[in-house]
């Protein structure tokens, strides 16, 4: 059993992600190419929830390229949500911001939306399955759950002794290093992370991956060096129990064992 998500309090998070991450262009290939493929040739997003949305910069970048009906951001750090709470005006859309946890989180409604995403969130906290499992909820028939996971062909990183990330986005590191908060940095194992998503219930009628080799972000301290960076659309159909098409534009070598 994984245990209890971590509340992160630092206001590092509001300064980084207020003006980072809040143009389409600042977002990664990889989420870019999978965004346009779920908003298809009529660039419609629909109604969107977005876990882990700290200022909820997410909205803003995709109000620049879509149309979106709404857009629901939550996230476990309140000075990031206070943050996203002044700039409402500014979304293309109605949109609304809850503070907490995702798996504590009860005023949302099951079924409902279009597209729901965890950008760097359910690989950012201790209960990772929970809050995909839980994601996936939220999900409409039909929409789809857009998620990204850091990847190897080795074994899974679920430990947080063997990865961690410093939550610094600053020049190096600060001198008083073990005061800064530090979040998980989940790494898994390709075989398990479609696992994890081919096991959702309801099963997904259709899964697509585009991701690439990078080195680990600077601040985290984890056992491998070089991971494949992946954005992935799971969407939710009437599967019946059959087989789950793919899209997969991985390299090749992540299958491999190394
Ligand atoms: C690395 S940041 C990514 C922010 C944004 N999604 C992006 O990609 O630009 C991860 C965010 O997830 C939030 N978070 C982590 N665990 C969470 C949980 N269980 N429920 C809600 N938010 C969570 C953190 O507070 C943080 O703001």
């Amino acid at each position: 059993m994984p245990g209890k998500n971590i509340e992160y309090k630092t206001k590092q998070i509001s300064e980084y992600f207020s003006i980072n991450r809040v143009k389409w262009d600042q977002f990664y290939p990889s989420e870019k190419w999978i965004f346009e493929r779920v908003a298809g040739a009529e660039g419609q997003m629909g109604s969107v929830l977005d876990v882990g949305c700290a200022t909820g910069g997410l909205g803003l970048a995709l109000g620049e390229r879509f149309s979106l009906t709404e857009y629901v951001g939550v996230d476990i750090n309140a000075p990031a949500i206070d943050y996203a709470n002044t700039g409402r005006t500014k979304y293309s859309c109605p949109c609304d911001f809850l503070c907490g946890d995702i798996l504590t989180v009860d005023s949302l409604p099951a079924d409902k939306f279009d597209n729901v995403f965890s950008l760097s969130c359910a690989d950012w906290n201790i209960a990772t399955e929970d809050i995909i499992s839980e994601c996936w909820k939220y999900v409409r028939v039909g929409g789809h759950f857009i998620l990204t996971l850091r990847l190897t062909p080795q074994q899974s990183l679920l430990r947080f002794s063997e990865s961690f990330q410093y939550i610094y986005f600053g020049e190096g590191m600060p001198k008083n290093e073990e005061e800064v908060e530090k979040a998980p940095y989940i790494v898994l194992n390709v075989q398990h992370a479609l696992a994890i998503l081919a096991n959702l219930q309801p099963k997904p009628d259709h899964i697509m991956a585009y991701g690439y080799w990078g080195p680990p972000s600077p601040t985290a301290r984890t056992t491998y060096d070089r991971l494949v960076f992946t954005a992935l659309a799971v969407r939710k159909g009437n599967n019946d129990g059959k087989d789950i098409p793919g899209e997969f534009h991985l390299p090749v070598d992540l299958f491999l064992q190394e």
